[in-house]
Protein backbone atom coordinates (compact mmCIF):
# COMPACT_ATOMS: atom_id res chain seq x y z
CA UNK A 1 0.00 0.00 0.00
CA UNK A 2 1.56 3.54 -1.27
CA UNK A 3 1.87 5.95 2.07
CA UNK A 4 -0.19 9.15 2.64
CA UNK A 5 1.62 12.14 2.67
CA UNK A 6 -0.02 14.45 5.08
CA UNK A 7 -1.13 17.49 3.58
CA UNK A 8 -0.82 19.24 7.21
CA UNK A 9 2.36 17.25 8.99
CA UNK A 10 2.70 19.34 11.53
CA UNK A 11 -0.55 19.45 12.88
CA UNK A 12 -1.99 16.95 15.38
CA UNK A 13 -4.96 16.69 17.70
CA UNK A 14 -5.77 20.67 18.69
CA UNK A 15 -4.90 21.89 22.23
CA UNK A 16 -8.52 23.03 22.96
CA UNK A 17 -9.37 18.84 22.74
CA UNK A 18 -6.17 18.12 24.38
CA UNK A 19 -7.31 20.37 27.21
CA UNK A 20 -10.54 19.74 27.48
CA UNK A 21 -9.77 15.86 27.46
CA UNK A 22 -7.81 16.12 29.83
CA UNK A 23 -10.41 18.25 32.29
CA UNK A 24 -12.73 14.98 31.62
CA UNK A 25 -10.22 12.87 32.82
CA UNK A 26 -9.54 14.15 35.81
CA UNK A 27 -12.55 15.87 36.65
CA UNK A 28 -10.93 19.43 36.02
CA UNK A 29 -13.39 22.43 36.01
CA UNK A 30 -12.96 23.57 32.39
CA UNK A 31 -11.97 26.79 31.70
CA UNK A 32 -10.05 25.64 28.79
CA UNK A 33 -12.09 25.33 25.64
CA UNK A 34 -14.50 28.81 24.66
CA UNK A 35 -18.18 27.74 25.02
CA UNK A 36 -20.73 28.76 27.74
CA UNK A 37 -22.20 25.82 29.72
CA UNK A 38 -25.14 28.11 31.19
CA UNK A 39 -28.61 27.66 29.86
CA UNK A 40 -29.44 28.60 26.28
CA UNK A 41 -31.95 31.67 26.14
CA UNK A 42 -35.68 30.64 26.71
CA UNK A 43 -36.71 32.25 23.47
CA UNK A 44 -34.47 30.73 21.56
CA UNK A 45 -35.56 27.27 22.26
CA UNK A 46 -38.62 27.91 22.06
CA UNK A 47 -38.56 29.11 18.69
CA UNK A 48 -36.38 26.18 18.14
CA UNK A 49 -38.87 23.42 19.34
CA UNK A 50 -41.57 24.87 17.48
CA UNK A 51 -39.49 25.00 14.46
CA UNK A 52 -38.42 21.03 15.03
CA UNK A 53 -42.04 20.28 15.23
CA UNK A 54 -43.07 21.62 12.08
CA UNK A 55 -41.77 20.83 8.85
CA UNK A 56 -38.30 22.56 7.91
CA UNK A 57 -36.88 19.51 7.51
CA UNK A 58 -35.11 19.50 4.19
CA UNK A 59 -32.08 21.39 2.10
CA UNK A 60 -32.27 25.27 2.50
CA UNK A 61 -31.64 27.69 -0.51
CA UNK A 62 -27.55 26.99 -0.97
CA UNK A 63 -26.66 30.53 -0.08
CA UNK A 64 -29.28 30.71 3.03
CA UNK A 65 -32.48 31.15 4.12
CA UNK A 66 -34.22 34.21 2.72
CA UNK A 67 -35.41 34.94 5.96
CA UNK A 68 -32.61 34.93 7.72
CA UNK A 69 -30.65 36.46 5.01
CA UNK A 70 -32.71 39.34 5.17
CA UNK A 71 -32.79 39.64 8.83
CA UNK A 72 -28.72 39.66 9.28
CA UNK A 73 -28.57 42.39 6.66
CA UNK A 74 -31.41 44.38 8.47
CA UNK A 75 -28.75 44.14 12.04
CA UNK A 76 -25.63 44.81 9.72
CA UNK A 77 -27.85 47.98 8.25
CA UNK A 78 -28.89 48.75 12.05
CA UNK A 79 -25.75 48.32 14.09
CA UNK A 80 -23.20 49.19 11.31
CA UNK A 81 -24.91 51.40 9.13
CA UNK A 82 -23.99 49.43 6.39
CA UNK A 83 -26.39 48.28 3.40
CA UNK A 84 -25.91 45.25 1.85
CA UNK A 85 -27.32 43.28 -0.50
CA UNK A 86 -28.41 39.92 1.21
CA UNK A 87 -28.65 37.45 -1.87
CA UNK A 88 -25.26 38.71 -3.31
CA UNK A 89 -23.41 39.82 -0.66
CA UNK A 90 -24.11 37.39 2.73
CA UNK A 91 -24.07 33.44 2.73
CA UNK A 92 -25.06 31.41 6.09
CA UNK A 93 -22.37 29.34 6.75
CA UNK A 94 -21.92 26.11 9.07
CA UNK A 95 -20.56 28.12 11.46
CA UNK A 96 -17.08 30.85 11.45
CA UNK A 97 -14.77 27.88 10.88
CA UNK A 98 -16.31 27.23 7.80
CA UNK A 99 -16.56 30.88 6.46
CA UNK A 100 -12.54 31.07 7.22
CA UNK A 101 -12.05 28.03 5.82
CA UNK A 102 -14.10 28.76 2.15
CA UNK A 103 -13.46 32.23 1.75
CA UNK A 104 -9.37 30.98 1.98
CA UNK A 105 -10.07 28.70 -0.36
CA UNK A 106 -11.86 31.13 -2.62
CA UNK A 107 -8.61 33.47 -2.26
CA UNK A 108 -5.88 31.62 -1.91
CA UNK A 109 -4.14 30.34 -5.09
CA UNK A 110 -0.87 28.22 -5.11
CA UNK A 111 2.24 30.18 -3.70
CA UNK A 112 0.04 33.03 -2.51
CA UNK A 113 0.58 34.37 1.21
CA UNK A 114 -1.52 35.00 3.55
CA UNK A 115 -0.42 37.32 6.54
CA UNK A 116 -1.74 35.81 9.90
CA UNK A 117 -1.04 37.82 13.50
CA UNK A 118 -0.07 35.47 16.10
CA UNK A 119 -1.01 34.18 18.67
CA UNK A 120 -3.59 33.64 16.03
CA UNK A 121 -7.15 31.26 16.30
CA UNK A 122 -6.27 27.71 14.98
CA UNK A 123 -8.00 27.54 11.80
CA UNK A 124 -5.90 30.41 9.94
CA UNK A 125 -2.91 28.74 8.71
CA UNK A 126 -4.02 25.13 8.16
CA UNK A 127 -6.23 27.11 5.84
CA UNK A 128 -4.19 28.82 3.96
CA UNK A 129 -1.72 25.54 3.30
CA UNK A 130 -4.49 23.24 2.35
CA UNK A 131 -5.25 25.83 -0.84
CA UNK A 132 -1.94 25.66 -1.52
CA UNK A 133 -0.80 29.19 -0.09
CA UNK A 134 2.11 30.17 2.56
CA UNK A 135 0.74 31.50 5.54
CA UNK A 136 3.27 34.49 6.88
CA UNK A 137 3.42 34.71 10.73
CA UNK A 138 3.86 37.70 12.04
CA UNK A 139 3.60 38.34 16.41
CA UNK A 140 1.38 41.18 18.05
CA UNK A 141 3.36 42.92 20.80
CA UNK A 142 3.56 41.51 23.88
CA UNK A 143 0.53 42.81 25.85
CA UNK A 144 -1.53 41.39 22.05
CA UNK A 145 -1.87 45.06 21.08
CA UNK A 146 -0.47 45.00 16.53
CA UNK A 147 2.52 46.86 15.21
CA UNK A 148 1.43 47.78 12.19
CA UNK A 149 4.93 48.56 10.82
CA UNK A 150 5.53 45.11 11.19
CA UNK A 151 2.75 43.49 9.52
CA UNK A 152 3.63 46.30 6.42
CA UNK A 153 6.69 44.94 6.32
CA UNK A 154 5.47 41.22 5.40
CA UNK A 155 3.17 42.67 2.34
CA UNK A 156 5.07 41.49 -0.84
CA UNK A 157 4.04 41.34 -4.61
CA UNK A 158 2.75 37.59 -3.35
CA UNK A 159 0.36 38.48 -0.20
CA UNK A 160 -2.82 37.93 -1.09
CA UNK A 161 -4.77 38.51 2.37
CA UNK A 162 -4.60 40.21 5.44
CA UNK A 163 -6.25 38.21 8.06
CA UNK A 164 -7.18 39.87 11.49
CA UNK A 165 -9.21 39.18 14.32
CA UNK A 166 -11.39 41.71 16.40
CA UNK A 167 -12.07 41.14 19.17
CA UNK A 168 -9.66 38.94 19.88
CA UNK A 169 -9.16 35.56 20.96
CA UNK A 170 -7.31 34.53 22.70
CA UNK A 171 -5.74 37.96 23.86
CA UNK A 172 -9.26 40.00 24.66
CA UNK A 173 -8.04 43.02 22.87
CA UNK A 174 -10.63 44.98 21.08
CA UNK A 175 -8.65 47.02 17.85
CA UNK A 176 -9.02 51.26 18.65
CA UNK A 177 -10.00 53.67 16.41
CA UNK A 178 -6.32 54.20 15.59
CA UNK A 179 -5.59 50.49 15.24
CA UNK A 180 -8.60 50.46 12.11
CA UNK A 181 -7.11 53.91 10.88
CA UNK A 182 -3.60 52.00 10.71
CA UNK A 183 -5.24 49.03 9.01
CA UNK A 184 -7.00 51.48 6.20
CA UNK A 185 -3.75 52.91 5.39
CA UNK A 186 -2.14 50.08 4.81
CA UNK A 187 -4.77 48.30 2.78
CA UNK A 188 -5.11 51.87 0.69
CA UNK A 189 -1.12 51.65 0.13
CA UNK A 190 -1.67 47.50 -0.94
CA UNK A 191 -4.71 47.67 -2.94
CA UNK A 192 -3.66 43.80 -4.35
CA UNK A 193 -4.32 42.76 -0.89
CA UNK A 194 -7.53 41.59 0.49
CA UNK A 195 -8.64 41.21 3.89
CA UNK A 196 -10.41 38.33 6.23
CA UNK A 197 -12.10 39.98 9.31
CA UNK A 198 -12.96 37.61 12.09
CA UNK A 199 -15.28 39.10 13.86
CA UNK A 200 -17.40 36.24 16.13
CA UNK A 201 -17.32 37.98 19.11
CA UNK A 202 -18.67 41.39 17.36
CA UNK A 203 -21.31 41.85 20.61
CA UNK A 204 -19.05 41.12 23.10
CA UNK A 205 -16.52 44.05 24.36
CA UNK A 206 -16.42 46.19 27.32
CA UNK A 207 -15.33 49.85 27.85
CA UNK A 208 -14.50 50.71 24.50
CA UNK A 209 -16.57 49.94 20.90
CA UNK A 210 -16.09 47.23 18.54
CA UNK A 211 -15.37 48.96 15.58
CA UNK A 212 -16.02 46.86 13.06
CA UNK A 213 -14.80 46.45 9.28
CA UNK A 214 -18.42 46.83 8.21
CA UNK A 215 -18.23 50.43 8.62
CA UNK A 216 -15.10 51.59 7.14
CA UNK A 217 -15.70 52.00 3.15
CA UNK A 218 -12.24 51.60 2.11
CA UNK A 219 -11.82 48.36 4.15
CA UNK A 220 -15.42 46.28 3.44
CA UNK A 221 -14.60 46.68 -0.24
CA UNK A 222 -12.40 44.39 0.12
CA UNK A 223 -12.74 42.16 2.95
CA UNK A 224 -14.78 39.37 4.29
CA UNK A 225 -16.24 39.83 7.28
CA UNK A 226 -16.62 36.75 9.54
CA UNK A 227 -19.33 36.11 12.51
CA UNK A 228 -20.89 33.45 14.58
CA UNK A 229 -24.77 32.79 15.57
CA UNK A 230 -23.07 30.11 18.03
CA UNK A 231 -21.17 33.10 19.87
CA UNK A 232 -23.79 35.56 20.03
CA UNK A 233 -26.27 33.52 21.26
CA UNK A 234 -24.59 30.64 23.28
CA UNK A 235 -25.20 27.51 20.63
CA UNK A 236 -21.59 26.67 19.62
CA UNK A 237 -22.53 23.26 19.16
CA UNK A 238 -25.20 24.18 16.57
CA UNK A 239 -22.08 25.41 13.58
CA UNK A 240 -23.48 28.20 12.32
CA UNK A 241 -22.49 32.02 11.10
CA UNK A 242 -22.45 34.00 8.49
CA UNK A 243 -19.85 35.77 6.32
CA UNK A 244 -20.25 39.42 4.34
CA UNK A 245 -18.37 40.26 0.91
CA UNK A 246 -19.08 42.11 -1.84
CA UNK A 247 -20.53 40.74 -5.52
CA UNK A 248 -17.44 39.63 -7.02
CA UNK A 249 -15.69 37.60 -3.95
CA UNK A 250 -18.99 36.56 -2.85
CA UNK A 251 -19.50 34.63 -6.16
CA UNK A 252 -16.41 32.98 -5.95
CA UNK A 253 -16.47 31.65 -2.28
CA UNK A 254 -20.44 30.78 -3.27
CA UNK A 255 -18.50 28.55 -5.84
CA UNK A 256 -16.42 26.93 -3.22
CA UNK A 257 -19.29 27.02 -0.47
CA UNK A 258 -21.53 24.80 -2.89
CA UNK A 259 -18.67 21.39 -2.74
CA UNK A 260 -18.09 22.06 0.81
CA UNK A 261 -21.70 22.00 2.54
CA UNK A 262 -24.06 23.11 0.27
CA UNK A 263 -26.45 24.56 2.50
CA UNK A 264 -26.78 24.75 6.41
CA UNK A 265 -28.64 23.27 8.67
CA UNK A 266 -31.93 23.86 8.08
CA UNK A 267 -33.84 24.06 11.61
CA UNK A 268 -31.14 25.87 12.94
CA UNK A 269 -31.53 28.88 10.03
CA UNK A 270 -35.19 28.53 10.19
CA UNK A 271 -35.09 28.90 14.54
CA UNK A 272 -32.80 32.14 13.43
CA UNK A 273 -34.81 33.77 11.22
CA UNK A 274 -37.68 33.47 13.56
CA UNK A 275 -35.48 34.91 16.97
CA UNK A 276 -33.27 37.39 15.43
CA UNK A 277 -36.34 39.95 15.18
CA UNK A 278 -36.58 39.49 19.05
CA UNK A 279 -33.76 40.11 20.20
CA UNK A 280 -31.50 43.13 21.75
CA UNK A 281 -27.81 42.28 20.70
CA UNK A 282 -26.69 45.18 22.55
CA UNK A 283 -27.48 43.38 25.33
CA UNK A 284 -24.48 40.48 24.96
CA UNK A 285 -21.71 43.04 26.16
CA UNK A 286 -23.27 44.13 29.51
CA UNK A 287 -24.15 39.70 30.04
CA UNK A 288 -20.58 39.66 29.38
CA UNK A 289 -19.13 42.13 31.04
CA UNK A 290 -21.12 41.17 34.30
CA UNK A 291 -19.03 38.06 33.95
CA UNK A 292 -15.88 39.55 33.26
CA UNK A 293 -16.13 41.71 36.44
CA UNK A 294 -17.39 39.17 38.91
CA UNK A 295 -14.23 36.78 37.32
CA UNK A 296 -11.59 39.81 37.73
CA UNK A 297 -12.85 40.63 41.13
CA UNK A 298 -12.68 37.06 42.43
CA UNK A 299 -8.99 36.40 40.79
CA UNK A 300 -8.07 39.45 43.13
CA UNK A 301 -6.68 36.97 46.05
CA UNK A 302 -4.48 34.51 43.56
CA UNK A 303 -1.34 35.11 42.68
CA UNK A 304 -2.02 35.36 38.56
CA UNK A 305 -1.51 39.05 36.56
CA UNK A 306 -4.70 39.74 34.45
CA UNK A 307 -3.55 40.99 31.10
CA UNK A 308 -6.59 43.61 30.51
CA UNK A 309 -9.50 41.93 28.84
CA UNK A 310 -11.32 44.29 26.33
CA UNK A 311 -13.52 41.84 24.42
CA UNK A 312 -14.16 38.42 23.62
CA UNK A 313 -14.94 35.73 26.68
CA UNK A 314 -11.33 34.96 27.47
CA UNK A 315 -9.11 36.52 30.35
CA UNK A 316 -5.08 35.64 29.86
CA UNK A 317 -3.24 35.50 33.06
CA UNK A 318 0.68 35.56 33.79
CA UNK A 319 1.62 33.05 36.29
CA UNK A 320 5.36 34.47 36.77
CA UNK A 321 4.81 34.33 40.40
CA UNK A 322 3.48 30.98 40.37
CA UNK A 323 5.84 28.64 38.92
CA UNK A 324 8.64 28.66 35.91
CA UNK A 325 7.11 25.84 34.37
CA UNK A 326 6.35 26.09 30.48
CA UNK A 327 2.76 27.24 29.69
CA UNK A 328 2.10 23.36 28.40
CA UNK A 329 3.02 22.25 31.77
CA UNK A 330 1.75 24.50 33.44
CA UNK A 331 -1.71 24.15 32.08
CA UNK A 332 -1.39 20.27 32.38
CA UNK A 333 -0.01 20.75 36.36
CA UNK A 334 -3.21 22.82 36.64
CA UNK A 335 -5.92 20.55 35.15
CA UNK A 336 -4.15 17.83 36.94
CA UNK A 337 -3.55 18.85 40.18
CA UNK A 338 -5.08 22.07 40.96
CA UNK A 339 -8.51 21.26 38.75
CA UNK A 340 -8.73 23.88 36.67
CA UNK A 341 -8.10 23.21 32.82
CA UNK A 342 -6.51 26.06 30.84
CA UNK A 343 -5.37 27.14 27.82
CA UNK A 344 -1.53 27.51 27.17
CA UNK A 345 -1.28 30.95 24.68
CA UNK A 346 2.12 29.33 23.00
CA UNK A 347 -0.48 26.92 21.25
CA UNK A 348 -1.26 29.70 19.09
CA UNK A 349 1.97 30.69 18.39
CA UNK A 350 3.84 28.95 15.19
CA UNK A 351 7.30 30.24 16.48
CA UNK A 352 6.13 28.55 20.36
CA UNK A 353 7.33 31.49 21.99
CA UNK A 354 6.56 31.33 25.57
CA UNK A 355 5.92 34.38 27.85
CA UNK A 356 4.31 32.50 30.45
CA UNK A 357 0.60 33.33 29.93
CA UNK A 358 -2.48 30.83 29.98
CA UNK A 359 -6.11 31.88 28.61
CA UNK A 360 -9.49 31.25 30.85
CA UNK A 361 -12.55 31.38 29.75
CA UNK A 362 -15.33 33.07 31.32
CA UNK A 363 -18.40 32.58 29.75
CA UNK A 364 -19.59 29.61 32.66
CA UNK A 365 -22.56 30.02 35.14
CA UNK A 366 -21.82 32.15 38.50
CA UNK A 367 -21.16 28.27 40.57
CA UNK A 368 -18.22 27.72 38.21
CA UNK A 369 -16.81 30.75 38.47
CA UNK A 370 -17.01 30.63 42.43
CA UNK A 371 -15.71 27.20 42.44
CA UNK A 372 -12.96 27.65 39.62
CA UNK A 373 -11.65 31.04 41.26
CA UNK A 374 -11.72 29.65 44.82
CA UNK A 375 -9.38 26.62 43.41
CA UNK A 376 -7.44 29.36 41.62
CA UNK A 377 -6.89 31.64 44.62
CA UNK A 378 -5.41 28.81 46.54
CA UNK A 379 -2.61 28.20 44.06
C1 LIG B 1 -11.60 33.79 16.82
C2 LIG B 1 -12.49 32.66 16.45
N1 LIG B 1 -12.84 32.50 15.17
C3 LIG B 1 -13.64 31.50 14.77
C4 LIG B 1 -14.16 30.61 15.69
C5 LIG B 1 -15.04 29.49 15.22
O1 LIG B 1 -16.39 29.81 15.33
P1 LIG B 1 -17.51 28.73 14.97
O2 LIG B 1 -17.71 27.88 16.18
O3 LIG B 1 -18.70 29.54 14.61
O4 LIG B 1 -16.98 27.93 13.83
C6 LIG B 1 -13.82 30.73 17.04
C7 LIG B 1 -14.31 29.77 18.03
O5 LIG B 1 -13.81 29.64 19.13
C8 LIG B 1 -12.97 31.79 17.43
O6 LIG B 1 -12.63 31.98 18.71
Amino acid sequence: MSELQSKLPYVGTTVFTVMSKMAQDHKAINLSQGFPNFNVAEKLLDNYHKVIDGNYHQYKPMPGDARLLQEVAQKIEKHYGRSINPEKELLITAGATQAIFTAIQAIIHKGDEAIVLDPSYDCYAPSVELAGGQPIHVNLNADFTVDWDKVEDQISKNTKLLVINNPHNPGGRVLSKQDIDSLEQIMRRHPHVFLLSDEVYEFIHFEEPHISVNTREVLHDRSIIVSSFGKTFHVTGWKIGYMVAPEAIMAEIKKVHQYVVFCVNSTAQETLSNYLPQVDLGDLSTFYQQKRDFFRERMKGSRFELLPCEGSYFQVARYNEISDLGDFDFAKEMTQKHGVAVIPISGFNKDKHDDHLIRFCFAKDEDTIIKATELLCKI
